[in-house]
């Protein structure tokens, strides 16, 4: 492990619990020497993942996910394996600075400069100073406690209030790149001044930004936004995105909104699990939060056309990557916001409670000002929708929509499906498709039994000398190399050796789905070393037959012969 010595790693592993760990995400159950419960990788209602104190390991028979506990952290928190390393040390009480960390993020400054303005904008919307951006607030019914649970304060009417304060503590060219502080030719200056302040936050929750608005003048842009910096990627994150993840986990659903006002209404009606993407365009990093927080999403954006279109192109984001949202449309060009302040809760939860499919509001959307009684409309009409058709990443879903189509414009069919390339959707890191036949399932075992034995290691390292399926190969190697570095084979530890290998974890998850015993007998271990060979020496009789037909030299037909000869003896 790069970032932290193995060994610091494995003294966290083993210095936390997991059973208490992963029992703060999912009830566990005790069922023998282990603990069950369902597992939140994959929709299910049965409790099909297990958890073992003593392994210190988790997996899934259904699923097959399967790792330690920061693997757990890591993919339920979505961290990185560093972040979730850190954060259980923290919980251990290890300090993990006295490692050598080579790949460890030096933590930006800025966040400091972030934490300390936070303070001064949400002290003064409590000042004297902030009494009418209060009641600009209090006038759009957000209250007290909505105010203090977002975190949201007011920037002052001064030139330099907030800089002054900075300057105190840090250096003049730090604040310039914090997006904060400017300066002309004689001074430091605030760049925020009398807005009311909307704290951004990023995936952790640590404000890398703000959101002014005007409050008490009109003659100006609505919103100010803090640029982009080091810490503040507006493309890659979402705002509530901290506050909504384990809720929208919970919920089974995510609510994408456009502006953060919305968010913070959604909240004061008890929908937490909303986030929203502030009025940019969803970039695919974006999408992939999305689809990561829950299973549905729901789009709902502004009512008026800008919004519609902010649906389509989200969407279309999210179709990319398999996912098929839902839509809300809310009447009368308004935004959730306003839709709840006028209607009240009970209307917008009947929203949220009948949204419609992706592909129907595409349907809609397309007609709108076309006459489909027209030719012309009616062609372009139908050569949108193919195109439509065609971005969606579910056979099922195509056929459909290629149905709907066809009886809406009575075009034949087929001559659409002709239209439509059906394309094979792509996969991660997926094992070739290979058939369970008996020299996959002999290679799957002897490796999952190198991780349990070092004597089974021993006879893959002088036994086999070549392990066909690639996906294999590579993970036998990475297990027969962990022996020869630690001595030893401990599987939890070794999970953790790889955890940066994506396609080596996949292949395990793969293995792990056989649901294998921990048992094995020496006579199957020779069994499964048999096939293995034997496969290698068809296929290697098979190329030596190939190269003999091509062979025109005697001297050389006769070495294959012999080659072939030994072959047959075993020799391979
Ligand atoms: P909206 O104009 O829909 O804002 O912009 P809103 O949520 O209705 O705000 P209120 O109700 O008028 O206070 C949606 C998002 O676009 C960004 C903001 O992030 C906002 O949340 N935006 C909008 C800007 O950055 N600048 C602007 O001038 C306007
Ligand atoms: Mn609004």
């Amino acid at each position: 492990m790069k970032f932290l010595s193995q060994e610091k790693i494995n003294e966290i592993r083993n210095s936390v619990d997991i059973v208490d760990v992963i029992s703060n995400y999912v009830q566990l159950v005790p069922k023998g020497k282990n603990f069950i419960g369902v597992c939140p990788f994959h929709d299910d209602n049965n409790p099909s993942m297990s958890v073992s104190r003593e392994k210190k390991i988790y997996k899934c028979f259904s699923c097959g996910a399967t790792g330690t506990v920061f693997k757990f952290i890591m993919d339920y928190e979505n961290i990185t394996f560093p972040e979730a390393v850190t954060k259980l040390a923290d919980i251990a009480g290890i300090n993990v600075n006295i490692g050598t960390p080579v790949h460890k993020k030096v933590k930006s400054p800025l966040y400091d400069v972030y934490n300390l303005s936070l303070k001064f904008y949400t002290n003064s919307i409590n000042t004297l100073a902030g009494k009418e951006a209060k009641e600009y607030l209090n006038s759009r019914q957000i209250d007290e406690k909505t105010i203090k649970e977002f975190q949201i304060g007011l920037s002052l009417n001064s030139s330099d209030a907030l800089t002054k304060i900075l300057l105190k503590k840090y250096q003049p060219d730090l604040l310039l790149k914090s997006g904060l502080v400017g300066k002309n030719d004689y001074n430091y200056y605030d760049l925020f001044r009398e807005r009311i302040m909307f704290p951004l936050y990023d995936l952790d929750g640590q404000v890398v930004g703000y959101s002014g608005r005007i409050y008490n003048k009109e003659d100006t842009s609505k919103y100010f936004n803090t640029r982009e910096t080091e810490i503040f990627k507006k493309g890659e994150l979402l705002y509530n995105y901290h506050r909504a993840k384990d809720e929208a986990r919970n919920k089974g659903y995510i609510i994408i909104m456009e502006g953060f006002m919305d968010v913070i209404r959604a909240s004061t009606i008890g929908i937490k699990n909303v986030v929203a993407t502030m009025g940019t365009a969803v970039t695919n990093i974006q999408a992939s939060l999305i689809k990561k927080m829950a299973k549905e999403v729901i789009l709902c954006f502004d009512g008026d056309n800008a919004g519609a279109k902010a649906t389509i192109s989200c969407a279309d984001e999210l179709l990319k990557l398999g996912v098929s949202p839902k839509v809300i449309r809310l009447e009368n060009d308004m935004d959730p916001d306003e839709y709840i302040c006028k209607y009240g809760k009970d209307k917008f939860f009947d929203k949220v409670n009948n949204p419609i499919n992706i592909m129907d509001f595409k349907f809609d959307y397309f007609k709108i000002g076309l006459n489909l009684s027209s030719t012309m409309d009616l062609s372009n009409y139908v050569n949108i929708m193919i195109k439509e058709i065609d971005k969606v990443n579910d056979d099922i879903l195509k056929e459909v929509m290629i149905n709907r189509l066809s009886k809406e414009s009575g075009i034949d069919i087929n001559v659409l499906k002709d239209k439509i390339t059906i394309k094979p959707i792509p996969k991660k890191e997926v094992l070739p498709n290979v058939k369970t036949d008996k020299y996959e399932i002999a290679q799957r075992n002897l490796v999952w039994f190198m991780l349990k034995s070092l004597k089974v290691i021993k006879m893959y390292d002088n036994r086999i000398t070549y392990m066909p399926n690639t996906n294999y190969r590579l993970l036998a190697r990475e297990i027969s190399l962990f022996y020869q570095n630690f001595g030893y084979v401990n599987e939890a530890e070794f999970m953790d050796y790889i955890m940066e290998d994506e396609s080596l974890l996949e292949t395990l998850k793969q293995i792990n789905k056989a649901n294998l015993k921990d048992e094995y007998t020496m006579e199957e271990i020779e069994d499964y070393i048999k096939v293995i060979r034997d496969y290698n020496i068809k296929s290697e009789t098979k190329r030596l037959q190939k190269q003999l037909e091509d062979e025109v030299s005697p001297i050389e037909k006769a070495k294959i012969v012999q080659r072939m000869i030994d072959l047959k003896k075993g020799v391979v």
